[in-house]
C-alpha cells in the first residue's frame, strides 16, 4: 500500500512539472478552428463560466505559434494564493491583470493544446469550449489521471514505453477499474443513468478533489476518505481548474471498465 502511495505522490510531482515540459512542443501544430467565439458566448448552457476563458481571435492563435512565452504558464498553474481564494475566476486573473496579456496568452495556447490532445470526441454542445478544452489539458497533459483511470493505459501497439507511438486506451477511457490492492479507480465518464443534478455532481466531484472525501463510501470500514488517489496534490488546485476538469469530464463519452469483477486477464488482478 505504500509504495502506492509513494507512487501516486510521485505521479503527482510529475504532474506538477508538466507545466515546463508543455513549452516544449509547439501548442499550434495540431490547432483546430478556434475562430469559433460563438462557441463561447452560446455554450454555457446556465452554467456560470467561473474564469475568464478568453477565446482569442485566431490572429492571437498565431502570436501563440512563437510559444516562446509558453513558460510563462506555470504561473497560472502555480497560483499558491489561490488555495484561499474562494471567489470565482480569479485564477486567471493572475498574469493577465498587468494587461500585457500573458495570461491570454498562455491559456490560449493550453486551450489550443487540450483540444488537440483528447483522445476521444468531445460533446461540446451546452458547454463551454475554452473551459472544456482547458479541462482537457490538465487531465491529459497535467494531471495523470489517465495513468490510474484509464485501464489499461495503452491501446494495442500503442505502449510509450514500449517505444511504441502513444495510444491511449479510447474505448475505456477515464473508466476506471484499476485495482490497487483493495481499491479500485473509479469510472469518470458521464453516467447517463445519474440523476442528480450537474450542480449537485460538481458539488461533489470538488468535494472529492478538495478533501478526498468519497462520494460512494466503497470502502468505509478501511476510510472514508479516497486512499491512492492524489487528493491531497488536487486539492490545491485553483476553483477554475477544477471546474475546467469537471467540465471536461462532462464532455467526454460515457464508458465502461475493462476489469470487472468477473475479469480473469491479470492485469484486473
Ligand atoms: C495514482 C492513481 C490516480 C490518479 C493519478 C488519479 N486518480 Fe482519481 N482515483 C484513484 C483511485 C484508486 C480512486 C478510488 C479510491 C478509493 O477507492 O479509495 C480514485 C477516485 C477518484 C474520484 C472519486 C470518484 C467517485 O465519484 O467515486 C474522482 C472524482 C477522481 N478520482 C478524479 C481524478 C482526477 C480528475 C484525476 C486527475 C486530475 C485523478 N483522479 C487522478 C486513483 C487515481
Amino acid at each position: 500500500m505504500r509504495h502506492l502511495m509513494i507512487a501516486a505522490l510521485m505521479l503527482a510531482g510529475l504532474a506538477a512539472g508538466a507545466d515546463a515540459q508543455a513549452g516544449t512542443k509547439d501548442p499550434c501544430v495540431a490547432t483546430p478552428d478556434t475562430s469559433a467565439a460563438g462557441g463561447q458566448s452560446s455554450a454555457t448552457g446556465g452554467l456560470a463560466d467561473p474564469g475568464p476563458c478568453r477565446i482569442s481571435t485566431s490572429t492571437k492563435g498565431s502570436k501563440n505559434a512563437k510559444s516562446s512565452n509558453n513558460t510563462k504558464g506555470s504561473s497560472n498553474g502555480k497560483g499558491s494564493g489561490n488555495a484561499n481564494d474562494p471567489g470565482n475566476g480569479n485564477g486567471n486573473g493572475n498574469g493577465s491583470g498587468s494587461g500585457n496579456g500573458q495570461g491570454d496568452d498562455s491559456d490560449e495556447s493550453k486551450i489550443q493544446q487540450g483540444l488537440a490532445i483528447a483522445p476521444v470526441p468531445l460533446d461540446l454542445q451546452g458547454r463551454n469550449r475554452a473551459l472544456v478544452a482547458l479541462g482537457s489539458y490538465i487531465v491529459n497533459a497535467q494531471g495523470g489521471c489517465g495513468d490510474c483511470h484509464t485501464w489499461p493505459n495503452w491501446a494495442p501497439n500503442g505502449d510509450p514505453y514500449k517505444g511504441q507511438p502513444k495510444a491511449v486506451n479510447a474505448a475505456h477511457y477515464l473508466a476506471g477499474g484499476r485495482p490497487f490492492g483493495p481499491f479500485v479507480s473509479r469510472n469518470l465518464t458521464p453516467d447517463p443513468a445519474s440523476t442528480a443534478t450537474e450542480e449537485e455532481r460538481y458539488a461533489e466531484f470538488v468535494k472529492a478533489m478538495r478533501t478526498g472525501w468519497d462520494p460512494d463510501q466503497a470502502h468505509a470500514q478501511i476510510s472514508s476518505l479516497l486512499q491512492v488517489m492524489p487528493w491531497p496534490a488536487y486539492q490545491d488546485m485553483t476553483d477554475r481548474d477544477l471546474r475546467a476538469i469537471f467540465e471536461y469530464l462532462q464532455a467526454i463519452p460515457h464508458a465502461e471498465p475493462y476489469c470487472t469483477p468477473a475479469s480473469t486477464d491479470p492485469v484486473c488482478k
